[in-house]
Order: C-alpha cells, then structure tokens, then sequence
C-alpha cells in the first residue's frame, strides 16, 4: 500500500525526482546555501578575518591548510553554546558545527596535482584531513562561519592525542616515538560519526590501512588490509607511515577518538574499548540505568557490527565526570540467527577462546586484533556495514548494509538475503530488554534497488510502499533517526557505477535512480519519499538539525570524483564532471556543507 496517514504526517513534503544534474535539488518550499567549503578560513582566533583565503588554483600552503576546511566533509554533528542550553530557539541560530574530513583527493588538493611529490606535499594533505571545529551563526537566514572565534579548530593527521582504554600502554601500541604507548600523532579516514549525551564527539576511523605500507605483509596487516603500497604515498616523506620501519604505527589506528568541541585545548583521546576495526560511526544511546551503549559497523565486505556497553551510567550534573566513560565497558559484536533472533558476544579476555594460547595475550590484544577476536566468536558476516541509527522513541536501531557483490553464500532468511547485493539494504533490530541487553530480534527494513532492473535480484522492494515507483535507490549508507522519528537515508554509489551520461556512458543500471541523494523514511509504514539529490560524481553524507528541527545541515563529498586510480594524477579531470558548488570560476569543484531551511522557517520533513 502506499503511505498512510501516520506517513503522511511524518513526511510531509513533495518528493522529488531522481537528477543527473550538477547542483543540489530539494523540494518545494525548501532552500540550501553552502557553507564549510574545502578551503574555507575555520575563523581561527588569531587570524584576521577571511584569512588564510582560499585559493582557487589550489595553492594554499600546509600551514594555510591548517587554518582552513579540510578536505571531503564527511559526519558531523552541531553542538548548542553551551552545550546544555535549553532554549532551542536561541540554541538553534549558533552553535558549533564539527565536521569530519574523511580523505582527500590528491589530484585536486594542489596546483598540479601529485607531479613533484614532496614533504610539503604530504603535511598538506595531512592537514587536509582530520576532523574542524567551526562556530556558526544564523543572520537574516544566511548561516556563516564565525570570525576569530575562540572554539575554532582543526585537528589533523598531526595532532597530538592520547590513547585511553584497556589498550593504552600495551606492547602492540609502543614505538620508538611512544615507547609508552599512550601518545600518538593524529586521526585520518575520520568517516561517519557520533556524539555523547555530555557533549563530546565521537570521530571514527575508518579506512586507515591505505595509509600505511608494509614491504611484508603479515596474517595481523593483511586482516586490517595494509598493503605493499599506498596510494596516498605519505610514507615516502613521513617515515611513521612505513610499516616495515614502525610495525606498531598502524595498531594505532582504527579506533574511535573522543573530542570535546567545547574545549579547544583539550587532547583527543582514542578511546581503545571501542574496539580497532575499520569504524564507520559510533552511535550512542542509554540503556535504561544510564550506561552508555555504542553502536558500530566496520565497513567491509563480510565484516561485523559491533556494540559497547558502559561499566558506569553517565553522570548528567557534571558533563566532566564523563571523561573517562567510555574507558570501561564491555564490547560485544552481533550473531544473527536464522530464526530473526541474534546474540551479542562479549569480547572478553580469558572466555570463549578468546585466550593467551589462541593468540590473545590479555584484553589489550582482544582490542588491538579486534577482527580476530570476533572470527573465533563466530560473528556474523554482514555486507558492509555503514551508519547505525537508533530509533530514540521505538529504540529501533538501523543499520545500512551498502552492498556487497563478492558474495554467493547468502541464505533464506539471512540478514544479508541476497547474494551478489549490488543495491544494498537496511536491516533493523530490536534488542530484548533495554539497549545493553545481550539478545536481539532482527527484520530486513528494505532492500533497495530498482523494480525496473532487468536483474529480478536488483528490483529490491521499495515498490511495496511507493507503487509510484520514483523513489528508488542504491548503496544507503548516511543513516539517522531525527527527534520526530523520520529516518533519514543518505546515499553513496560509487562513481565508477553512477549513471551519468558524461560520466559514466556504459553504466545504464542506475538510469532512474541517478545522482547520490537524501531520502526519508517512515519508520512505521516503510514509506520512503526522496528529499534531495546532489551534485555529479557526489556522494551525499553527514547529517545533523539545529534543536529545533528547523535547519538541516548534510555534506556534499568529492562532487566531481574522477572514474579510477588511472585519473588520481589528473587535476584537470574533475572540473569536466563538476564544478559545485562555486561554477567554472571556483577553479575546481569543492565538498561543502548543505545547509536546509524551509522558506516558511517551518520544522525540516513536517
Ligand atoms: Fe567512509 Fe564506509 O564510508
Ligand atoms: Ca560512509
Ligand atoms: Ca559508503
Ligand atoms: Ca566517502
């Protein structure tokens, strides 16, 4: 059936067509500007104003690099000043907006590209990357950057952090720069995101293997993907990347990295019980008794999902008490049985195999060889898992599984039900109990796809709620359940099979689905209604409201990304598929924030 009332009130917007255009598309009585552009001055303290300015041709230096956006937007959460202010008008017109910069595009990021590899060179993508810390205000409508602000901050692949957890101090996380194995320098492949009911935020790193290169690559590298080479080539000027000199360097990624947005001088922290794998997000809720629960994927073929529970409750009368939360828990990764029920398997120390003669010496090695320790638990396989939402009234939770096409073991009644996946799912969960219990219910929310493919297992089943047939999609992957319970759906099909005539002329399989987008879905009905569609060669990622739902930011990534490896050196490529959001004069195309507000100023979706 289509969407019903309860539908109809939770979505109560005109869906919009798919696009093949290079701009952003939103409904009727929607608008968007950009902000946080790749290049854009952060409003750094002792800066003037406007400054470091970008420069078109993409000749900033590193150290301007350090004071401006970083590169390729990614999660992002906004923060209200202070932090626990109640009125969500006034908190809604400024407030701090932190931005991940997932990864950076070598070709574009510099005049001429990767011509001339240099050190320079490979601190300005260091720079690039991390995660920025920006004030923004809302004036007449127009949300901008704050000037000279005191929260304003980048942290890079450069800056120096603290290892926290059971992990911290373990021989794994030792080098010859930390013989202590509790500093280290940086934070990069910063992915999707989450944030804490105190205030902090949660920046996940992701695929940080392809940073490192191992002349030798041994059962622990090749488990986590270090490979012997690195298309971002850092190791060629910063020896620490180089696996085979600093074997210990890449245990000390993959973690989950803990920054508190409203102290700029605060160390990050990389909080070691959630676990090493390739992190997506980190969604936080409570269980009933105030213990902290995160949800995380680890994107990858074949890989898990994982959840923390807190020892402690949080502490909601001195946000500073929680400092060391997620520092004691217990971390649990998902079985899911056939039946549609599941188990969480604590990853424990001395239990289940999980032992010193199996290769797990105490509970720091279960943490730093986290993958390993869940194959001898017997985890399940999942497609590729990306963001997990919680549902905050059901406590649903959502987990995208982007696709999956290496696969032909899938069986009636898994939760990856088909084999070859081109298009991606979203399974959901309901735990037994509270949020930190140990048993699960599971169903497959929706398998999308398009009802038009030749492919019967392409059609996916986004018809059975919209028999209009226009809100198909691919590869979800940005998941989030706002305060009024839509879920929202991000998009992120991979350039190489986007439909684009210019783009991409042989890949006709996404002909009705086009550029990455924006949906919405009601959870009850399973009604899905497209909200926005994004720029060419775009993925569409990071989303967060103002408190009161009236001003919807999302991230527009690598618009323009050229087709493959062979393209990486080629910085004239991209403008010839994109140049959002600035036109032909910005010199080349740029990842920006989206920001979204209703002509009427009314509540974002209602
Ligand atoms: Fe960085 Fe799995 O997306
Ligand atoms: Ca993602
Ligand atoms: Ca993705
Ligand atoms: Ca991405």
């Amino acid at each position: 059936a289509a969407a019903g009332p309860a539908a109809a009130a939770l979505l109560g917007f005109t869906g919009i067509a798919a696009s093949t255009e290079d701009t952003v598309r939103v409904p009727a009585g929607y608008r968007w500007q950009v902000i946080a552009r790749w290049g854009d001055p952060i409003g750094a303290l002792d800066a003037a104003p406007g400054t470091p300015a970008f420069r078109t041709d993409a000749g900033n230096s590193a150290e301007e690099q350090a004071l401006q956006v970083g590169m390729h937007n990614d999660g992002m959460h906004y923060f209200t000043l202070p932090w626990d202010n109640a009125d969500a008008a006034g908190a809604s017109r400024r407030g701090l907006l932190v931005i991940n910069h997932e990864y950076v595009d070598q070709g574009l990021l510099y005049p001429d590209g990767m011509q001339g590899w240099s050190a320079d060179k490979v601190r300005k993508s260091q720079h690039a990357h991390g995660v920025s810390v920006l004030e923004i205000v809302e004036q007449g409508g127009e949300w901008r950057i704050v000037p000279q602000s005191g929260y304003a901050r980048r942290i890079t692949a450069n800056t120096p952090m603290r290892i926290g957890g059971p992990a911290a101090g373990h021989p794994l996380l030792c080098t010859a720069a930390d013989p202590e194995g509790r500093q280290v320098l940086g934070t990069f492949n910063n992915c999707a995101n989450g944030y804490t009911p105190w205030g902090t935020y949660l920046t996940c790193e992701e695929n940080f293997n392809g940073y490192f290169v191992a002349a030798s690559v041994d059962a622990d590298l090749k488990r986590y993907g270090v490979k012997d080479r690195s298309d971002y080539r850092w190791h060629e000027h910063d020896a620490r990347f180089d696996a085979g000199q600093h074997p210990h360097e890449p245990n000390r990624f993959g973690w989950v990295v803990e920054i508190d947005p409203y102290a700029p001088d605060a160390v990050p922290v990389k909080r070691t019980a959630l676990g090493r794998i390739k992190h997506e997000g980190a969604t936080v809720t409570t269980a009933a008794d105030g213990r902290v629960v995160v949800y995380m994927g680890d994107d990858q073929a074949g890989e898990y999902i994982y959840k923390f529970v807190s020892r402690d409750a949080w502490d909601a009368t001195d946000r500073l008490r929680n400092r060391h939360l997620l520092d004691h828990g217990t971390l649990y990764v998902a079985r899911f049985e056939a039946d549609g029920g599941g188990r969480w398997l604590p990853l424990v120390h001395g239990a289940d195999g999980l032992v010193a003669d199996k290769g797990f010496a105490d509970q720091g090695e279960v943490l730093v060889r986290t993958r390993q320790a869940a194959d001898v638990l017997g985890a399940t396989r999942m497609d590729r898992p990306e963001w997990i939402a919680c549902h905050p009234q059901s406590g649903e939770v959502y987990c995208s599984l982007t696709n999956n096409t290496g696969r032909a073991d899938a069986r009636p009644n898994d939760p990856n039900p088909r084999d070859k996946n081109v298009h991606g799912h979203i399974i959901r969960w309901r735990e037994r109990g509270d949020a930190a219990a140990e048993a699960f219910a599971w169903d497959v929310f929706v398998l999308a796809g398009d009802p038009a493919s030749e492919v019967a297992n392409n059609q996916g089943n986004v018809t059975r709620v919209n028999p209009a047939n226009t809100d198909v999609f691919s590869a979800p992957d940005g998941l989030w359940v706002d305060p009024r319970g839509v879920l929202w759906i991000e998009t992120d099909v991979s350039t190489s099979r986007l439909y684009h005539p210019e783009l991409n002329p042989k890949s006709t399989e996404l002909r009705n689905i086009g550029n990455n987008q924006l949906l919405a879905a009601d959870p009850a009905s399973k009604a899905i209604r497209r909200f926005l569609t994004g720029p060419v060669g775009c993925e569409i990622t990071g989303i967060t409201m103002t408190p009161d739902l009236r001003t919807l930011f999302v991230n527009v990534q690598h618009p323009g990304e050229p087709l493959g490896d062979s393209e990486f050196n080629d910085p004239a490529k991209p403008m010839k598929y994109s140049t959002w959001p600035d036109g032909p004069a910005g010199g080349r195309p740029r990842s920006a924030t989206v920001v979204i507000t209703r002509t009427d100023g009314g509540v974002i979706g209602s």
